[in-house]
């Protein structure tokens, strides 16, 4: 069965070509609705899938114009941000349904079913066999994100991957890359935070020799490495904006000029996005492009808070803990059931990255065999070590000790006195109370 795909965005073209194919449907793509219905002239497919928004073209009047000539041929729209309104006027006007972007894999094949009467290819989605060893966990959410990642690799679609730090979003990234048809080919990562704006646009497109100061030899970019492969652009949101645009343009048109050069140089790169900030709240202070946004989140992953997966936590702490014996060649240890209840309960802020350092300090620093409950609150809630108390009376000394407990536990929770309270285990009035006696100071901690 053929199916024509109409979006003036190429990767989309090429991801909802992709995620056909494999249902063995044909795909026929068009940049433009003219050039779609210039074809339809000579043959007719089985549906067409329609972006509401065509770059000069309007989506709904290509819609009229289609309808108005094959008012039998079903029309499902694509509809992208903000365009919910024209998406229901296009039912009115006779499209069978719409699609919403970001686009879920799932959604796309169970419309696109409904619409045509056609079974889904099941069988040749069993084939498919994903490696994940690495991410442990077997919680709702964990088991949702290894679907997402499933998804993602059988196409060369953008993913956009959110979450907190220490989630696994670098995981995640390359998780998809390995189990992609572009898992022989390059994965090349940019933590756009840790570069300084002046010297990202080289990082990126490269540049020629003398292109500017200190350009002694030319140099390929990330862009260029990542031809045919994977570019991971880690902490995409804090991009300078200036850069930002220009990385659009190359998303857009697939081609760039090193800095300092002329020649355009043209790649083919599945890019994968990271943020661990809300990219909704970036693009209301102004400092993430909205249309970037959009380009990037044809696949968006969720990374859920450790804290939001509880229940991973004893399969975490033991896969750590073999780790980290292993890595440092200790005799075999285990948490004692009061240590792994205490480390469950913990909200850990800093989520699998600081449970497996808590870990690891807690392997090595251990003696025994048996790490207890008094070593894991000793690593959790440390005080500073070279803290004497000189010459402090018992009352004072208690004082001081419970200041610098409570700010630490503060700092832990990123200051949610909630949170803290909870932890704690006092009413959050009486830890409010307990800050301003010990005149403790939100801002300064
Ligand atoms: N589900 C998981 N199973 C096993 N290890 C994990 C899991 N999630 C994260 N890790 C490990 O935790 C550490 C942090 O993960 P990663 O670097 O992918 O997080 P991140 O979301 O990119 O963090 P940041 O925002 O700080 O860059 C890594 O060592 C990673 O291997
Ligand atoms: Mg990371």
């Amino acid at each position: 069965m053929k199916v024509y795909v109409i979006d003036d965005d190429r990767s989309i073209r090429t991801s909802l070509k992709e995620i056909l194919e494999d249902e063995d449907f044909v795909v026929e793509q068009f940049a433009t609705g003219k050039s779609a219905v210039k074809a339809l002239e000579k043959e007719r497919p089985a549906l067409i899938l329609l972006d509401l928004w065509l770059g000069k073209e309007d989506g709904l009047e290509v819609l009229d114009e289609i309808r108005r000539m094959y008012p039998a041929l079903p029309v499902l729209m694509i509809s992208g941000h903000g365009t919910i309104e024209q998406a229901v006027a296009a039912t009115k006007k006779g499209a069978v349904d719409f699609l919403e972007k970001p686009l879920s894999i799932q959604s796309i094949l169970d419309k696109i079913h409904a619409v045509l009467h056609v079974e889904p290819n099941v069988a040749k989605k069993k084939e498919v066999q994903l490696d994940f060893d690495e991410i442990i966990g077997d919680s709702e959410q964990i088991l949702r994100v290894k679907q997402a990642i499933a998804q993602a690799a059988r196409t060369n679609a953008r993913v956009f991957i959110f979450g907190e730090n220490g989630t696994g979003k670098e995981l995640v990234a390359r998780a998809i890359f390995r189990n992609s048809s572009r898992s022989d080919k390059p994965f090349v990562d940019l933590n756009c935070a840790a570069i300084p704006a002046e010297l990202i646009e080289s990082e990126l497109f490269g540049h020629e020799k003398g292109a500017f100061t200190g350009a002694a030899d030319r140099r390929i970019g990330k862009f260029e490495q990542a031809d045919e492969g994977t570019l991971f652009l880690d902490e995409i949101c804090d991009m300078a904006m200036t850069m930002q645009a220009k990385v659009l343009r190359v998303l857009e048109e697939q081609r760039f000029q090193r800095v300092g050069g002329n020649e355009s140089i043209s790649v083919d790169v599945r890019v994968i996005a990271a943020t661990n900030i809300d990219p909704q709240q970036a693009i209301r202070d102004g400092r993430f492009r909205e249309d970037l946004y959009y380009r990037l989140n044809v696949i968006p992953i969720n990374m859920p808070a450790l804290r939001e997966r509880m229940g991973d936590i004893p399969l975490l702490l033991d896969h750590f803990l073999r780790q980290a014996v292993k890595a440092n060649g200790l005799p075999a240890k285990v948490f004692t059931p009061g240590a792994i209840d205490l480390l469950a309960r913990y909200e850990w802020p800093g989520n699998v990255r600081e449970l497996k350092n808590v870990v690891e300090r807690l392997a090595i620093l251990s003696e025994g065999e048996q790490i207890d409950v008094n070593q894991v609150a000793d690593s959790l809630f440390r005080p500073d070590q070279d803290d004497q108390f000189p010459g402090l009376d018992l009352r004072s000394a208690r004082r001081d000790f419970e200041k610098k407990y409570i700010m630490q536990a503060l700092k832990q929770f990123e200051k949610n006195i909630s949170r803290t309270a909870r932890f704690l285990g006092m009413e959050r009035t009486h830890l409010h109370r307990k800050l301003k006696t010990l005149k403790i100071n939100l801002d300064e901690l």
